[in-house]
C-alpha cells in the first residue's frame, strides 16, 4: 500500500505543477471543529472557497472551560457534516480534490485524532495525499488568506492555547523569539473572568465589562515588563487579579467593570512590552517591517489598538486579518496544506496525531525554559 502511495503522491504532484491545485482542510484541534476548501493559484495566489466553523462554546459553558472529552464527541458528531458542506458550499466535486490536509498537532489529542482520522480515510478512499499540518504553522501563514503578505514577518500569535512570538522567514522556517512560559494570554482573560463569574468564553465577556470601567482603579502586576527578552508571563497577574477580585466584599457591577478594565489595560502593556523587544530581535533585509497578530485575543480592542501604536513608533506595517481567520478555522489548515503540497512536502498515511508539537524544533530545544502557553494541550 505504501508503494502505491508514494507513486499516486508522486503523480499528483506532478500534475499540480500544471495549475491551480484544491485542498480540503480539517481542524479539530481545541473547541471549534471546521472544513474549509482552499484554492492556490501557480503564481501562489490563494482564495478561500469555503470555510465553515462549528463552535461548541454552547457544550462547554457550563463548565467555564474546555471540556477534552466532550470535544472529542463533538468533532466526532459534526465533522463528516461540515466536510460536505464545505464542499457544496465551494461547488466542488470530490475528485476535484489535489490534497486534503488535517491539524496533526498540537492539541486536545481526542479531537485531533479525530479529524485525522477522517482525512486519513478520504486521503485513501480518493486517492489523493495526505498533509498532517502542524496548527501553529496554519496560524502564521493565516495573514496570506486575506491579503498578500510577503516573508518575513513577525509574527504575534495570541490565542486561548498560545502565546509566542516568532520570526516567520518562510515556509517551515520559523524562529521562536519569546513565549509564555505559564498562561496563555486567552487563558488569562478566560480565567479571570470566571473568577468574576462573566460567562465563557471569557476574553470577549470581559471585555465587554471593561467597556463601564476605570483601568486605573486598580493596581496590578506587569510580569516581565522592562526585562531584556520577548518571554510572556499572565500567572501572577491572574493570581493578583483573583488576589483584588476577594477583597470586595460584595462586589458591585463597578468593582467588576474596574478590575476587568485594570486587567485588560495590564494584559495589553505587558503585550505591547514583549512585541516591542521581538520586534529590536526581529531580522528583516526587507526596507518594510510586518507584524502579524493572530489568535483570538487578537479581537481584543485594547490590545490592537496599542499594537497600532507600536507600529506607527516602531516602523512597523500591522495585519490583524479579519477575525474569522484570527481564531482557529480550516481555511488556515488548508492553506498550509496546499503550500506544503506545492513544495512537494505530503506525509505518509500513518503520520501521527501530536498532543505536543513546537513550530521551531530548533529553538524549542535549545530554550527548554519557555513554556508554550496551556501546559499540556496547545503548547
Ligand atoms: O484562537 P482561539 O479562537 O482559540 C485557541 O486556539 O485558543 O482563541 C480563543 C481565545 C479565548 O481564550 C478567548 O477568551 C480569547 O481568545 N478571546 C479574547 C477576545 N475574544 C476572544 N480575549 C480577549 N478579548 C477578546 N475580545
Ligand atoms: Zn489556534
Amino acid at each position: 500500500m505504501e508503494a502505491a502511495y508514494d507513486d499516486m503522491s508522486r503523480q499528483a504532484i506532478e500534475q499540480a505543477d500544471a495549475g491551480t491545485i484544491f485542498v480540503l482542510g480539517v481542524e479539530s484541534s481545541c473547541d471549534e471543529t471546521a472544513a474549509s476548501v482552499v484554492a492556490r493559484d501557480t503564481d501562489g495566489t490563494v482564495r478561500v472557497l469555503s470555510s465553515i466553523i462549528a463552535s461548541q462554546h454552547k457544550a462547554h459553558a457550563p463548565y467555564g472551560g474546555v471540556v477534552p472529552e466532550i470535544a472529542a464527541r463533538a468533532h466526532m458528531q459534526k465533522i463528516e457534516g461540515l466536510i460536505a458542506d464545505a464542499m457544496t458550499q465551494a461547488e466542488m466535486d470530490y475528485a476535484g480534490l489535489n490534497a486534503v490536509a488535517a491539524t496533526a498537532g498540537p492539541g486536545l489529542i481526542g479531537g485531533v485524532i479525530t479529524g485525522l482520522m477522517v482525512a486519513k480515510g478520504l486521503s485513501l478512499s480518493l486517492n489523493v495525499p495526505l498533509i498532517g499540518v502542524n496548527h501553529l504553522e496554519g496560524h502564521a501563514l493565516s495573514p496570506r488568506l486575506s491579503e498578500p503578505c510577503d516573508f518575513p514577518y513577525l509574527l504575534l500569535l495570541v490565542s486561548g492555547g498560545h502565546t509566542q512570538l516568532l520570526s516567520v522567514k518562510g515556509l517551515g522556517d520559523y524562529e521562536r523569539l519569546g513565549s509564555t512560559v505559564d498562561d496563555a494570554a486567552g487563558e488569562a482573560f478566560d480565567k479571570t473572568a470566571k473568577i468574576m463569574s462573566l460567562g465563557f468564553p471569557g476574553g470577549p465577556a470581559l471585555e465587554r465589562t471593561a467597556k463601564a470601567g476605570d483601568p486605573n482603579a486598580i493596581k496590578l502586576p506587569r510580569p516581565f515588563v522592562g526585562k531584556p527578552h520577548a518571554d510572556f508571563s499572565f500567572a501572577g497577574l491572574k493570581t493578583a487579579s483573583r488576589r483584588a477580585f476577594d477583597a470586595f466584599e460584595n462586589p458591585s457591577e463597578q468593582n467588576k467593570a474596574d478590575l476587568a478594565a485594570s486587567f485588560q489595560l495590564a494584559v495589553t502593556d505587558v503585550i505591547i512590552d514583549r512585541t516591542r523587544n521581538a520586534m529590536g530581535q526581529f531580522q528583516s533585509q526587507d526596507e518594510e517591517k510586518r507584524l502579524v497578530v493572530a489568535g483570538g485575543v487578537a479581537a481584543n480592542s485594547s490590545i490592537r489598538a496599542g499594537l497600532e501604536a507600536l507600529c506607527v513608533d516602531e516602523g512597523f506595517q500591522l495585519f490583524a486579518p479579519p477575525l474569522k481567520y484570527c481564531t482557529d478555522n480550516a481555511a488556515m489548515i488548508a492553506l498550509a496544506g496546499a503550500e506544503r503540497f506545492a513544495q512537494g512536502q505530503i506525509d505518509q498515511l500513518d503520520v501521527k496525531a501530536r498532543p505536543r508539537w513546537p513550530l521551531d524544533d530548533e529553538s524549542a530545544s535549545v530554550r527548554p525554559a519557555s513554556g508554550s502557553g496551556r501546559k499540556g494541550p496547545k503548547s
